[in-house]
C-alpha cells in the first residue's frame, strides 16, 4: 500500500492554500461588513440531524454520507457522520443554544471543511470547504435580496464574473401542488426518463427538473412560478424588485429546485463560466419550515454557502488568484554580518515587509540565485566592507541596480518601491 493521499481528497500546498485563504479572508470581510457573527460548529454530528434536514430522499443522505465506525453514544440511536454541510449543524447549534426562543433573529457565518461521498471530478472532492453564512428570524423579501447583494459585493471585490440565477420554490401551501404536477408529468413520461430520475419519481419528483441528462424533456415540465400562492409570488416579486432597485442582474431559472430538501420560496445558485462542469460556486434558499422541523421554536431561516475549490478555479482561470510577493532577501557573508542581517529583518518585518533571511552557508553566487528563485524585489547584502563602512547594499533585483545605503534607511527605501 502506498500512502497516498485518498481520492476525492486534495493537499493545498503554497499557492493553492494562499488562493484559499485570500478568498476566506475577502468573505469574511464581506459578511462582517453585513454584521454576521461567526459560529463555529463540530465535524461530526448524529446521522439524524440530516434525515431530518438535508433530507432522507436527498442524494447526500441516500449515498454521500461518511459515516463513523464507532459505536455509537448511549444517547444516540442511530451512526454518527462527518458533516456533508453546514446548514444542519448551525441550525442544531442553534436550536440547543435556545436562541430561538430567546433571541430568534441572528446571523452567522461559518467556514470549513465538509465531505460528501461523491464522484470525484474537476470542481468536485469528497473533501471540500464551503464558507456558508444562515440568518434566522427573518421572513420579509429584503433580507432575501440583501444576501444576493452581499454575494455581488464579495464578487466585485474577488474580480470575477459570476451569473445570479433565482427561483421561487413556494412554500407549504402551494409547493404539494406543485410536486404532484411535476410527478404526474414524470409519470406521463417515465419511459422517456433516466435510469436516476425514474427512481427518484417516487421519492422526490422535484429533483427530475435538475437532472442534467433529461434537460430537453424538462424543458415543458411545470415550471414551480406557475403555482406559487399569492404570499409567496409577492415575495418572490419584491425580491427581484429589491435586486433590481440594487443593480444585481440576474435570470430567473424556473428549473433552479435544489438538492436538498428544506427549501422554500427563494432559491438562488450563482454560477460561473470558468470552472468547468461543476459550475455552481454558490448555492443556497430560504427554509422557512427547518428550524420547526428539528424542534426549535417556528423561526424562519434562509443563508447560502460558496464552495472554496470553485471560487478558487473561477479566481485562478481569471488569473486573480493572489501572488506571494517577497519584498527582500537578506544575504549575509560572516558571522558579525550575520549579526546584523538580524537586525535589519527585523526592522523591516516590523514595517511589514515580507524578508526571508538566506542561509549564510551558500556561496554568494547561490544565494543571489536563491533571492531571485524566491521572487524577491530586493536583495540586501551585508558583509565584512559593508561593516566597515556602515552600510548596506540593497539591489534592485528587477532593475538590476545596487546602492550603498545606511541600515536605517532599508525599510523605508523598500516599502516606497512597493508603493510605487
Ligand atoms: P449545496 O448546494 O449542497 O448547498 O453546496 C453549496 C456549494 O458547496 C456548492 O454550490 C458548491 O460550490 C460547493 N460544493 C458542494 N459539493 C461539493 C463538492 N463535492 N466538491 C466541491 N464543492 C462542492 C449546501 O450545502 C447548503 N447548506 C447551502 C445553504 C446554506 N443553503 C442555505 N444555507
Amino acid at each position: 500500500m502506498e500512502l497516498t493521499r485518498l481520492r476525492g481528497f486534495q493537499d493545498l500546498i503554497g499557492p493553492s492554500a494562499e488562493t484559499f485563504t485570500f478568498i476566506e479572508d475577502c468573505a469574511r470581510r464581506c459578511v462582517e461588513r453585513h454584521c454576521f457573527r461567526e459560529i463555529r460548529i463540530p465535524l461530526v454530528e448524529r446521522i439524524e440531524l440530516y434525515d431530518r434536514s438535508t433530507g432522507e430522499t436527498s442524494d447526500i443522505v441516500q449515498k454521500q454520507m461518511y459515516k463513523i465506525e464507532r459505536p455509537p453514544e448511549s444517547d444516540a440511536t442511530g451512526a454518527m457522520v462527518l458533516r456533508p454541510e453546514g446548514t444542519p449543524g448551525v441550525v442544531r447549534a442553534y436550536i440547543e443554544a435556545g436562541l430561538d426562543r430567546r433571541e430568534p433573529e441572528q446571523r452567522f457565518f461559518y467556514s470549513g471543511p465538509m465531505l460528501r461521498y461523491e464522484r470525484p471530478q474537476k470542481g468536485r472532492y469528497r473533501q471540500f470547504h464551503q464558507f456558508g453564512v444562515e440568518v434566522f428570524g427573518r421572513s420579509d423579501a429584503l433580507c432575501d435580496a440583501e444576501l444576493l447583494v452581499m454575494i455581488e459585493e464579495f464578487r466585485r471585490e474577488l474580480g470575477i464574473r459570476l451569473t445570479f440565477q433565482i427561483n421561487s420554490i413556494g412554500d407549504a401551501l402551494c409547493r404539494p401542488g406543485f410536486r404532484e404536477a411535476v410527478l404526474n408529468f414524470g409519470l406521463k413520461h417515465r419511459d422517456e426518463l433516466c435510469e436516476d430520475c425514474k427512481q427518484r419519481l417516487t421519492r422526490n419528483p422535484l429533483r427530475l427538473l435538475d437532472c442534467k441528462i433529461d434537460a430537453a424533456l424538462v424543458e415543458s415540465a411545470p415550471r414551480s412560478i406557475d403555482y406559487l400562492c399569492p404570499g409567496c409570488r409577492a415575495h418572490f416579486d419584491k425580491v427581484k424588485d429589491l435586486l433590481g432597485a440594487a443593480g444585481v442582474e440576474f435570470v430567473e431559472n424556473p428549473r433552479l429546485v435544489r438538492g436538498l430538501d428544506y427549501y422554500t420560496r427563494t432559491t438562488f445558485e450563482v454560477i460561473s463560466a470558468d470552472v468547468g462542469a461543476q459550475s455552481t460556486v454558490i448555492a443556497g434558499g430560504r427554509y422557512d419550515g427547518l428550524i420547526e422541523a428539528l424542534g426549535g421554536a417556528p423561526v424562519p431561516g434562509i443563508g447560502f454557502a460558496m464552495g472554496v475549490e470553485r471560487l478558487a478555479l473561477a479566481l485562478e482561470t481569471a488569473g486573480r488568484a493572489p501572488k506571494f510577493e517577497v519584498d527582500a532577501a537578506i544575504i549575509s557573508i560572516g558571522d558579525a554580518a550575520a549579526r546584523k542581517a538580524i537586525t535589519v529583518a527585523r526592522a523591516m518585518r516590523e514595517r511589514g515587509l515580507r524578508v526571508e533571511m538566506l542561509s549564510p552557508e551558500r556561496r554568494p553566487k547561490a544565494l543571489l540565485g536563491r533571492a531571485a528563485k524566491i521572487g524577491a524585489r530586493f536583495a540586501v547584502i551585508i558583509g565584512e566592507n559593508e561593516i566597515q563602512k556602515g552600510v548596506v547594499v540593497l539591489r534592485d533585483l528587477r532593475a538590476s541596480s545596487q546602492a550603498e545605503l545606511p541600515e536605517a534607511q532599508v525599510a523605508e527605501t523598500v516599502l516606497a518601491a512597493r508603493a510605487g
